[in-house]
């Protein structure tokens, strides 16, 4: 199933979970735990549907969270503050964020500030999606979106991961680690390490992470696949996915892309 039209339901929350192995001296609030390998602030571009759940989840496991809507911080900043983020500018988030969320509407990605996110973990969880218009740009199989966003944010290193899940799902069925039941997010990236770092987030805000391959699989995440939308465990998951070149939808990819998918990347799971 999945929520992106789905009605109001009670939210389940986790307990705080601290894993860190050291502390470091945080500028703006003194010292936060840290540990290497480990996102420690979290930043989120985007405050709304989806920028609020995964700020409410990511506090929950421990981490420090920052958020940006589109201008001004003020007005975000009591209901940020409420679920224990800070809201700030774009440019102060990306600057204090280890790891930066786009959680932003795709037709505004050439919004984004390439230059500040340079060097960057960068988690794309954007979709085209009716609302982005018909974009050409954003609706060629020949290119998934996110290796769309890679080529804006030259020297980032993005990562397609927690875009496939509506945010009532991700509100409603975050569960701790072996519990019975737990639901799956998909990741899609290029480098093994930034992938290591990603499936350890999705990890803690309480979903099992699966990867698909390098960033062209990300298209398996998009819309038109069988795992977009997806509110399933990691082996049902693990089929969508593997259904995908089969697919209609993976058919008219792979010719448009010469007859191939994508190369095995570092990111592939098989
Ligand atoms: N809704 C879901 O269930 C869901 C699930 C997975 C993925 N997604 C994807 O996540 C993205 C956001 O979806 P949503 O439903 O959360 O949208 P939304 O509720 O409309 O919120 C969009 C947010 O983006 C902010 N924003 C726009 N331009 C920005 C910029 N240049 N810099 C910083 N913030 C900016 C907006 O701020 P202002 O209000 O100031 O303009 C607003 O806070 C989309 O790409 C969507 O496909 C959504």
């Amino acid at each position: 199933m999945n929520s992106f039209s789905s009605g109001e339901r009670q939210p389940v929350y986790l307990p705080l979970r601290r894993t860190g192995r050291g502390l470091r001296t945080d500028p703006y609030d003194g010292v936060v735990d840290f540990e290497p390998g480990r996102i420690g602030t979290l930043g989120i571009l985007g405050a709304g549907r989806l920028g609020r759940v995964l700020a409410r989840l990511a506090v929950s496991a421990g981490y420090r969270v920052v958020v940006a809507a589109s201008g001004d911080p003020a007005p975000i900043s009591r209901a940020m503050a409420a679920l224990g983020a800070t809201a700030g500018t774009n440019a102060s988030v990306i600057a204090q964020a280890d790891a930066v969320v786009l959680a932003v509407p795709l037709n505004r990605y050439r919004m984004l500030p390439a230059e500040l996110l340079r060097g960057k973990l960068v988690i794309d969880a954007m979709n085209y999606w009716w609302g982005d218009g018909v974009r050409d740009d954003l609706s060629d199989p020949r290119t998934s979106t996110s290796e769309t966003v890679q080529r804006f944010l030259p020297g980032a290193r993005v990562v397609k991961a927690l875009g496939h899940m509506g945010y009532q799902d991700l509100e409603d069925e975050a569960r701790a680690a072996g519990v019975p039941g737990r639901k799956a997010i998909a990741i899609a990236g290029d480098r093994a390490d930034d992938l290591d770092i990603v499936c350890r987030l999705v990890d803690e805000l309480g979903f099992d992470p699966v990867v698909a391959g390098p960033l062209a699989a990300g298209i398996m995440l998009e819309p038109g696949a069988e795992a977009f939308g997806a509110d399933v465990e990691a082996a049902e998951l693990r089929a969508m996915l593997g259904r995908f070149p089969s697919s209609q939808r993976g058919i008219v990819v792979a010719r448009a892309r010469g007859g191939r998918l994508w190369e095995k990347g570092s990111g592939s799971d098989d």
